[in-house]
């Protein structure tokens, strides 16, 4: 499955791009990044780092800079690291990032091999809303558009209503959810995503039996747990973005329901993502998960790298 990650790398970001790169199931023919967890520079340097550590040929398309309407939020440094990988600050490159822009790129790729591609957005959706505004059309000529972030039931994870991904872009968040138009949009949001722990047994697993990309997950994934512990008050971490590529892949390991859905833009809900019967598209919003078939394809999958 032809497949593009918008991200902003980030530890469970990191986490999904070395699934994707071991993953028989999916071909990531590009990364476009999004400020959200870094700033929008710092996710263009570690997607080109994370593409050249694997030694392949993925090429990076650095997206917006701030979110569409609001002043955008501080990084996330508390949560994933001040430059995004933990405490692992040396990220050197030789690459760089493509001239065209995240939006340009996913418009022109979609619209070159309409019903193909897979775009798995797990970050805010500032690029998505841009890819938008060129071309109505986008969601419709992509195979599906699947999102982590949001959640219908599990209030939020930054304020008690917002996920981080929609708070940080509410208004991009908005645009992408009641667009009209077409296409099918799948919504992996923290009503799963909670449910899916990642322990250090398990990172301790994966660093053994993949020493260099498991040890380095291994690595950031400490900061990312203790971040978590400080809120849950268990030593552990959520597997938010690796569940949604998983949903690209294996849609029948998630239950899903028809809703039609916003964004709320304003006020002390901004962020929140609603019931809404009068948007224009009926998203398919992931409600239930077979969480041990989730943890078992992870782990298996990225026992393939070295
Ligand atoms: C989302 O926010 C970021 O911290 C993660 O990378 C994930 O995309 C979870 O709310
Ligand atoms: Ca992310």
């Amino acid at each position: 499955m032809k497949t593009i990650l918008d991200t902003d790398p980030g530890v469970d970001d990191a986490m999904t791009f070395y699934y994707a790169h071991a993953s028989a199931g999916t071909d990531l023919i590009a990364m476009t990044t999004i400020f959200g967890n870094v700033t929008v520079e710092d996710a263009t340097q570690n997607a080109l780092w994370l593409a050249e550590s694997v030694q392949t040929e993925i090429p990076v398309y650095q997206g917006s800079k701030t979110p569409l309407e609001i002043i955008p939020n501080t990084p996330s440094a508390h949560v994933h690291g001040e430059h995004g990988f933990g405490d692992l600050n040396d990220r050197t490159i030789t690459t760089k990032a493509e001239a065209e822009s995240a939006a340009e790129f996913l418009v022109s790729e979609a619209a070159r091999q309409p019903g193909e591609l897979t775009v798995c957005a797990i970050g805010p959706l500032t690029n998505i809303a841009l890819a938008l505004d060129i071309d109505p059309k986008f969601i419709a000529n992509l195979r599906q558009l699947v999102i982590m972030g949001g959640s219908l039931e599990a209030g939020g994870n930054i304020t008690p209503y917002a996920e981080a991904n929609f708070w940080n872009d509410p208004h991009a968040a908005n645009k992408v959810l009641t667009s009209p138009g077409g296409g099918t949009v799948i919504i992996v949001g923290l009503d799963v995503t909670t449910r899916i722990s990642f322990f250090q047994s398990d990172y301790d697993e994966m660093a053994a039996q993949s020493p260099k990309a498991g040890g380095f997950l291994k690595d950031i994934g400490e900061f990312y747990m203790r971040f978590y512990e400080t809120v849950t008050g268990k030593y552990q971490a959520y597997l938010h973005d690796p569940a949604a590529l998983i949903a690209c892949e294996a849609p029948e390991l998630f239950t899903m329901q028809d809703v039609m859905l916003k964004v709320i833009t304003e006020g002390e809900n901004v962020g929140e993502m609603v019931p809404h019967l009068f948007s224009e598209r009926v998203c398919k919003v992931c409600i239930d998960v077979d969480i041990p078939a989730v943890l078992n394809r992870y782990k298996t999958t990225m026992a393939r790298l070295p």
